[in-house]
């Protein structure tokens, strides 16, 4: 009738262990998605950006149940961009998500249906609601790893299209040493 976990969650890291599924991305994988694209081209395509852990306790697509991931994001530049995920609307937009940053200094950037960029300073502890129709991605801004946990709904999906077609309409920029969200163009 007692059973031992089938995950663990490190409270200092995020890491977990257990009944995961891991991915990541490296530059290579992130055509387009940086500001200074010739640039990207240009550094080595091995290197990392980020890591997602994600425990997939429900089938993708299924209504009424809740995602976990944890996303480690490596400190680093493109040009004066931070290293960052690639960012989504959900594919059900309405669909919301919560964000806490556990370890690491970083930026969470947010951008609404008409393209409305502002953001949001991640620290150890910090939590984030990100409501529906909200698109969202995360920053690295410190020197160290920053790590994320997630909750979202099950049949909230990813739309990354939108975002790969428009971008997002403001950039965090590392100026004058420290990061600035600045419109595009
Ligand atoms: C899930 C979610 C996060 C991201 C992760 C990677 O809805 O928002 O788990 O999926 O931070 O970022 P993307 O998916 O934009 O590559
Ligand atoms: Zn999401």
């Amino acid at each position: 009738l007692i059973s031992s976990p089938g995950v663990m969650i490190d409270l200092t890291s995020g890491t977990l262990t257990g009944d995961v599924v891991e991915s990541e991305k490296r530059l290579k994988d992130l055509a387009g998605v940086f500001v200074n694209e010739s640039l990207r081209a240009r550094m080595d395509p091995a290197t990392i950006i980020y890591r997602v852990q994600t425990h997939v306790a429900e089938k993708e697509g299924m209504e009424g149940g809740l995602f976990y991931g944890t996303s480690f994001v490596y400190p680093g530049l493109v040009g004066d961009e931070y290293f960052m995920t690639k960012g989504h609307f959900h594919s059900k937009i309405d669909r919301a998500e919560y964000y806490w940053c556990i370890q690491g200094e970083g930026m969470l950037i947010l951008m609404d249906i008409h393209g409305k960029c502002w953001a949001e300073k991640m620290v150890a502890g910090s939590l984030h609601y990100i409501s529906g129709y909200i698109a969202h991605r995360i920053a690295n801004t410190g020197r160290s790893l920053l790590a994320v946990g997630a909750c979202w709904p099950s049949d909230a999906g990813h739309d990354y299209k939108t975002i790969t077609d428009k971008g997002f309409m403001a950039r965090l920029r590392k100026i004058d040493g420290v990061p600035q969200l600045i419109p595009v163009r």
